[in-house]
C-alpha cells in the first residue's frame, strides 16, 4: 500500500505545519478544524511560510502554488475523501477529546485506514485499544513543522510491523527523520525537554533568577538555540502543563509535578505566543 490522500485534523500550530509538509510532497491532504475562521487562519499561516521558502529560495513560486493546490479545507467529517489512507490527528492534547474524536473516525472510516496521532505524550497503546490497534501509531511532529527534521515514530502495544514500516517511509518520504520510540509517557522527547522547561519555571518561581536570565543561561551555557521559558511560550504553556500532567500520571513520581506557576498561568489564559502573552509578550 502507498499513501497518498491523507486528513489531518485539527489546524493548529502543529496540524497547519503537517499540512503544509505533506502537501509540499505532493500528497493530497484534506485539512479538517472546527469552523472556517480556523480553517483561514490555518491557509495564512501555511501560505506565510511558503513565501517565506520562496524568499529564501528553499523552494519555488511554482512549487508554492502546487503545494497550495494540494490542500483542501472542511469543517464536516463526512466530507472526508474515500481514497483517504492516513488520517493524523492533531486536536488539543486532551485524551478525551482524542478518543472521541477518533471512535467517531473508527466507525466512519474502511478499516484499512491508517490512524496516527500527533500526541506529545497520551499514550499510544489506549488511543489505539479504543480504535484500531494494529493500524494506530504515534507520528509526533516537531514544531516548527516544516524547519524541524525529527519525527518521533511511536509503536503501541500492538502496532504492526506493516504499519511502523509504511509511516516510517512516508516520513522519509517527506524529507524528515523518523526514530523508533516505545509507548511510554512523554516517549523521549518530552521525557526529556518537559522536566527541563518545568524546572526552569521552578527557578523563577523561587526567584532564583530573572526569566531572561534564565533563558541567556541555557542559550549561552548550554548552548541551546532559545532559552526554555521562551521554548514554553512557542510550544504553549497548556501543551506543557498536559505533558507535565502525563509524566506525572503515567510514572507515578513527584520530580515530574508541574510548577505551580505554570498552571496559574494557564488558567489565567496566558498560554504563550498563540494567545500573545506567556513568560514574555508578544
Ligand atoms: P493548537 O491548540 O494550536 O491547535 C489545535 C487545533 O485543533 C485547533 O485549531 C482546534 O480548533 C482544533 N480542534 C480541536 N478539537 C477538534 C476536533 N474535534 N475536530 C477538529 N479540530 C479540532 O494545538 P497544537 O499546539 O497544534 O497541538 C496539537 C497536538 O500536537 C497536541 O496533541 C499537542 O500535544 C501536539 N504537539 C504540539 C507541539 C507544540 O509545539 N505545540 C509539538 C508537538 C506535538
Amino acid at each position: 500500500m502507498k499513501i497518498n490522500y491523507v486528513a489531518v485534523i485539527g489546524g493548529g500550530t502543529m496540524g497547519n505545519g503537517i499540512v503544509h509538509v505533506f502537501a509540499q510532497n505532493g500528497y493530497n491532504v484534506q485539512l479538517l478544524d472546527q469552523n472556517e475562521e480556523l480553517l483561514k487562519n490555518a491557509l495564512t499561516t501555511i501560505t506565510k511560510n511558503l513565501d517565506r521558502q520562496v524568499k529564501k529560495e528553499v523552494i519555488t513560486e511554482e512549487v508554492k502554488t502546487s503545494t497550495l493546490s494540494n490542500i483542501q479545507i472542511l469543517t464536516n467529517a463526512s466530507k472526508l475523501n474515500k481514497s483517504t489512507n492516513l488520517v493524523i490527528e492533531a486536536i488539543y492534547e486532551n485524551k478525551d477529546a482524542k478518543l472521541e474524536l477518533f471512535k467517531m473516525l473508527n466507525n466512519s472510516m474502511p478499516p484499512e485506514v491508517i490512524f496516527a496521532s500527533n500526541t506529545s505524550a497520551i499514550s499510544i497503546t489506549e488511543l489505539g485499544a479504543a480504535t484500531r490497534p494494529d493500524k494506530f501509531i504515534g507520528m509526533h511532529f516537531m514544531n516548527p513543522v516544516p524547519m524541524m527534521k525529527l519525527v518521533e515514530i511511536i509503536r503501541g502495544f500492538a502496532t504492526s510491523d506493516e504499519t511502523y514500516d509504511l509511516i516510517k517511509t512516508t516520513a522519509e518520504s517527506l524529507g524528515k527523520v523518523p526514530v523508533e520510540v516505545f509507548d511510554y509517557p512523554g516517549f523521549i522527547a518530552n521525557r526529556i525537554l518537559m522536566p527541563m522547561i518545568n524546572e526552569a519555571i521552578f527557578a523563577l518561581y523561587e526567584g532564583v533568577a530573572s526569566k531572561e536570565s534564565i533563558d541567556t543561561v541555557m542559550k549561552l551555557g548550554m548552548n541551546h538555540p532559545m532559552g526554555p521559558l521562551t521554548l514554553a511560550d512557542f510550544i504553549g504553556l497548556d501543551v506543557c502543563l498536559a505533558i507535565m500532567e502525563v509524566l506525572l500520571d503515567g510514572y507515578n513520581d513527584a520530580k515530574y509535578r508541574p510548577c505551580p506557576l505554570l498552571k496559574k498561568m494557564v488558567a489565567a489564559n496566558k498560554l504563550g505566543r498563540k494567545t500573545g502573552e506567556g513568560f514574555f509578550k508578544y
